[in-house]
């Protein structure tokens, strides 16, 4: 069991590939009370969780997965996820982002079809179990989104410690009306991302990615 938080944070990475060992609701639980410890602006809390399992995080999957292999439309957007012109150094980032995990999966750059065939598994929770869904109110603004950023990260290096895997997926966005079929959440919600969590199937091989140098992002002011 992860208690070290350096060591929890340096050892979470998107896992794309779970295997089926259910989570205990029991560590569930145990995860998302603590995790509402995160902090946020004014404490106004503004996360909305919905944990999915069993019968109907596998109706969803279904659901999910075939409007993907029939090539349905995306949903129409409620909030955009990148600017559509991305500037320099997120473009870079983005593309070296792009050469890691397609290049772990041996796609190269060119082959948008089979960059799509494994972008699909996004809508079977890469194998996992479990799902969070989090939701957000659409009268709140950026700053409460990055509450939402905090708490995402706390439920996420607590589940380390209980030796779990996840995957923060905005993937789930682009069907959202069917997240929405099986999650009933009212009307004035948006559904920022999911969340695979699970148990990591060692075998499906992660490749770790990279980071921009400290002294991209970070500036020390005063020695
Ligand atoms: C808000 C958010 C949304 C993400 N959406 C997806 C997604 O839809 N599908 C996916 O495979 N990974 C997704 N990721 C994972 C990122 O690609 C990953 O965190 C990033 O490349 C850094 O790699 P690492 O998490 O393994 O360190 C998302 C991450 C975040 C924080």
């Amino acid at each position: 069991m992860i208690v070290d938080v350096y060591e929890a944070v340096t050892s979470r990475r998107a896992v794309r590939g779970f295997t089926d060992r259910q989570v205990p609701g029991k560590v569930l639980e145990r995860v998302l009370s603590a995790a509402a410890w995160a902090p946020s602006g004014s404490n106004l809390q503004p996360w909305n969780s919905y944990v999915v399992t069993g019968g109907p995080l596998a109706e969803l999957k279904k659901r999910a997965g075939r409007r993907a292999a029939t090539g349905d439309p995306w949903d129409e957007r409620e909030y955009e996820m990148y600017p559509s012109e991305l500037k320099s150094p997120y473009r870079e980032r983005r593309s070296a982002f792009g050469a890691e995990r397609y290049g772990a999966l041996g796609i190269s750059r060119d082959d948008l079809e089979a960059r799509q065939r494994a972008a699909v598994a996004n809508w079977d929770c890469f194998g996992a179990p479990a799902a969070l869904f989090c939701y957000i109110d659409r009268d709140l603004g950026p700053p409460q989104w990055a509450d939402v950023g905090m708490y995402l990260q706390t439920v996420m290096l607590l589940l380390r410690a209980e030796g779990l895997h996840s995957c923060t997926q905005m993937a789930w966005s682009v069907y959202r009306t069917t997240v929405a079929e099986i999650l009933s959440p009212p009307d004035e919600l948006i559904l920022f991302c999911g969340m695979s969590i699970g148990y990591e199937d060692a075998t499906a091989g992660h490749p770790r990615t990279g980071r921009a140098p400290l002294a991209e992002t970070v500036t020390f002011v005063g020695g």
